[in-house]
């Protein structure tokens, strides 16, 4: 079978992924960051999710010289001139998804406006051991309640809302959340391109 490295550590990020190729019949076995014996910090200083997307994946590309897949994500609240984007995983200082979302909602109180329209985006840069790379990306709408709600998922999903669900992506089961989500959706979009990797099995 296909082996995909996915480079990263957060391991939210790795059940969503093996959790979609399940649901999107992708026929390849992910091999966990923590699997490759690589331990440096990838810089993640580009501007845009396609830029640090490949800075991860050719970093691991070019440590593992296997097949990887890399996705930077992040949310984009429109009241918030797309912020924090790809800073979401540093928006607070010293981190984390509760400090996170309090400094989001703190950001939003001075907005009067609703409803508070967001996507979350997921970009993933693939890369073979030749060098050839390719992108998929996927979004999704919804808005930025005032009230966390919900225990599943991570970082901001406890405040984003999901139009179709009318719940928060925190209240939705894994499956209903990769149906929608934006991992789901350019997981869809890596599945209909997997010929890109026929070349290198591995
Ligand atoms: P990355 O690991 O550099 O791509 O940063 C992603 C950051 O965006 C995470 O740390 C979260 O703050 C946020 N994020 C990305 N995807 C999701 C999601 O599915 N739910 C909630 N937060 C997310």
């Amino acid at each position: 079978m296909l082996k995909i490295v996915l480079a990263s550590n957060n391991k939210h990020k790795l059940s969503e992924f093996q959790g979609c190729f399940a649901q999107k019949g992708i026929e390849a076995e992910i091999i966990p960051l923590s699997a490759t014996g690589f331990c440096g910090d990838i810089p993640e200083d580009a501007e845009t999710f396609e830029g640090n997307a490949y800075i991860k994946a050719k970093t691991i590309s070019d440590y593992t010289g296997a097949i990887v897949i890399a996705d930077d994500s992040g949310l984009c609240v429109d009241a918030l001139n797309g912020a924090p984007g790809v800073y979401s995983a540093r928006y607070a200082e010293g981190g984390g998804d509760k400090a996170n979302t309090e400094k989001l909602l703190a950001e939003l109180k001075e907005v009067p406006d609703l409803p508070k329209t967001a996507r979350f985006v997921c970009v993933i840069c693939a890369v073979k051991p030749n060098g050839e790379t390719m992108y998929v990306r996927g979004e999704s709408e919804g808005e930025i309640v005032n009230t966390p709600a919900g225990e599943n998922g991570f970082g901001y999903d406890p405040v984003f809302y999901c139009p179709k669900y009318k719940k928060t992506f925190a209240q939705l089961t894994d499956e209903e959340k990769n149906s929608v989500s934006h991992r789901g959706i350019a997981t869809e979009k890596l599945a209909d391109r997997m010929g890109f990797f026929a070349d290198s099995k591995s």
